[in-house]
């Protein structure tokens, strides 16, 4: 790790344009948070990274951490130019700072690595990341000097009727030579419309002291865009999903109408995948080489191995999927649910944190909750297991080569042994052993001909209403039946009661 170089990057704002409860910084977009995007950018740097945090201080930290940077508290925010104040102590010792703001999360390292080599190259004392913006609204500008240094950046309010016409503008991403920028700190002022101490006045600063600050046009003008409004953040996320599907592409996956796609930043997806129309892919999902994700699909946090086809309209969290297994259309897979090697999970099949092992086919309309189910095991439409006992939830154990009749509930705790029959509609409330058959319904009732004799009996007592129109079809009536006619009346009323039974 370079200790002469240490990164800051800015993220204690509240982002009051986004007019949000949650803090700027900690907004999405392209599957992170803004400023998990900006450290990210910042690692391959190799340098100490350390993020100034303010609003919502708590939950910034728990982001930036575990990338392994250090969280300074700034309390309360009084300007970009305070943050750096604040920062001090965290960057002691550096010879280089590169600041960054926490919400423009499109910057990549490459682009800060070539801002450096200019910085060093150039002796300068500053150098700003900078871009050639069409509607530069908003940005503070970059006033440059005959000959191409910078004496200034203006911010949007202050500028003068002849500097509007500036279309340069400061992204907010610099490089100091520490040593010469730390006095600066010092002499800033609150002399502006939000009373705040800004860096960008460290600039002009830097320029009276005679010192030289150079700016450093982004090869991408979208690199440098902030989020301030949330259509900024809806056309950043835009770009960060474009991007990925280019890397896709490039990578040799098939993506049918690839602006419908929503990929995150981490998905892996194998050659030779086909990727339908408006599928979405999240979080840390790997997907393995010649799969087929049907249409309308969602997929988090799920490992899919070679040759699995998820046909359209499923939705699958935390799970692992063999290769050639097959699941949908309108299959649930979630929590832990595992399906091995070739198992087919069809329409309507809901499985939670439950194995199927090999070849292991539910094709219909269950419910498969705590279970494990041994390989090449049938369970048939409409099979349930009933694993809530209203405190606990209870394991299913089905062996290998099970049939589970259709319509059948197996009340866990509960254990079929390999080979076992499940007669179809059974409810089964205790373990059944190996090669054994299980009935658990109730036995059929044959009542012969008296569906015929019923027809019969029905047809005698159909009646012409007395005054129907002549021209309308007859109204059929029933007549009371015999039973209901011989039922004696016993002039009882029923009691009033005031609340039911
Ligand atoms: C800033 C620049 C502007 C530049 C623009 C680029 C200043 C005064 N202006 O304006 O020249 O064109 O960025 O996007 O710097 N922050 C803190 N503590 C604070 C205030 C801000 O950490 O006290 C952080 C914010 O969380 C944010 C970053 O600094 O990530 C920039 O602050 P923001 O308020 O967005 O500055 P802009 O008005 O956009
Ligand atoms: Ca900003």
């Amino acid at each position: 790790m370079a200790n002469d170089l240490t990164v800051l990057v800015l993220a204690a704002g509240k982002g009051t344009r986004l007019k949000s409860n949650v803090a700027k910084v900690l907004h999405r977009a392209g599957g992170y948070a803004l400023v998990e995007h900006v450290v990210r950018a910042c690692v391959p740097l190799n340098a100490r990274v350390v993020v100034v945090v303010g609003h919502q201080a708590e939950e910034v930290r728990a982001v930036v951490e575990p990338l392994g940077a250090q969280a300074v508290l700034q309390e309360p925010q009084g300007g970009t130019g305070h943050a750096v104040r604040i920062a001090r102590d965290a960057f002691a010792g550096a010879q280089t700072l590169v600041v960054l703001p926490g919400d423009a999360p499109l910057i990549q390292a490459t682009t800060l690595q070539g801002l450096l080599r200019k910085h060093h190259e150039g002796r300068a004392a500053a150098t700003i990341l900078s871009a050639n913006l069409p509607d530069p609204s908003g940005y503070g500008r970059i006033i440059r000097r005959e000959g191409g240094g910078v004496s200034a950046i203006v911010e949007d309010r202050a500028l003068l009727p002849s500097q509007r016409g500036v279309n340069e503008i400061n992204s907010s991403i610099y490089c100091f030579d520490l040593q010469k920028l730390l006095p600066c700190l010092d002499q800033l002022k609150p002399d502006n419309a939000q009373r705040e101490l800004y860096l960008t006045d460290a600039v002009a600063l830097l320029d009276q002291r005679g010192e030289k600050v150079l700016a450093q046009v982004a090869p991408d003008a979208h690199e440098v865009l902030g989020c301030n409004t949330r259509a900024e953040l809806a056309e950043v996320d835009r770009i960060f999903r474009d991007r990925k599907r280019r890397d896709l592409m490039a990578a040799g996956v098939t993506l049918l109408l690839p602006e419908t796609t929503l990929v995150d930043a981490e998905v892996e997806i194998g050659p030779d995948t086909v990727i339908e129309p408006n599928v979405q892919l999240l979080g840390r999902t790997k997907i393995g080489a010649g799969c087929v994700i049907g249409t309308g699909s969602v997929i988090n946090e799920s490992t899919l191995e070679d040759g699995v086809t998820v046909k359209p309209h499923c939705m699958v969290s935390h799970c692992r999927l063999a290769s050639a297994v097959v699941i949908g259309p309108f299959a649930h897979l979630r929590d832990g649910a595992e399906l091995k090697h070739g198992a087919r999970v069809g329409n309507f099949v809901e499985v939670k944190k439950s194995t199927l092992g090999e070849g292991v086919k539910a094709m219909h309309l269950s419910y498969l909750g705590d279970a494990t189910i041994g390989r090449s095991s049938n369970i048939g439409a409409g099979t349930i297991t009933c694993n809530y006992d209203g405190v606990r939830k209870n394991p299913t154990e089905i062996g290998e080569r099970v049939f589970v009749g259709s319509g059948s509930e197996l009340v866990a705790p509960v254990r079929v042994g390999d080979g076992a029959y499940i007669a179809a509609g059974s409810t089964i409330t205790a373990d059944v052993p190996a090669d054994a058959l299980a009935i658990a319904r109730q036995q059929q009732v044959v009542k012969a001909g008296w569906a015929a004799e019923r027809r019969s009996r029905v047809a005698s007592d159909k009646v012409i209403v007395p005054g129907a129109s002549k021209r309308e079809k007859p109204k059929l009536e029933t007549r009371k039946t015999q039973s209901e006619k011989r039922k004696p009346r016993t002039g009882k009323r029923p009691r009033k009661s005031r609340s039911p039974r």
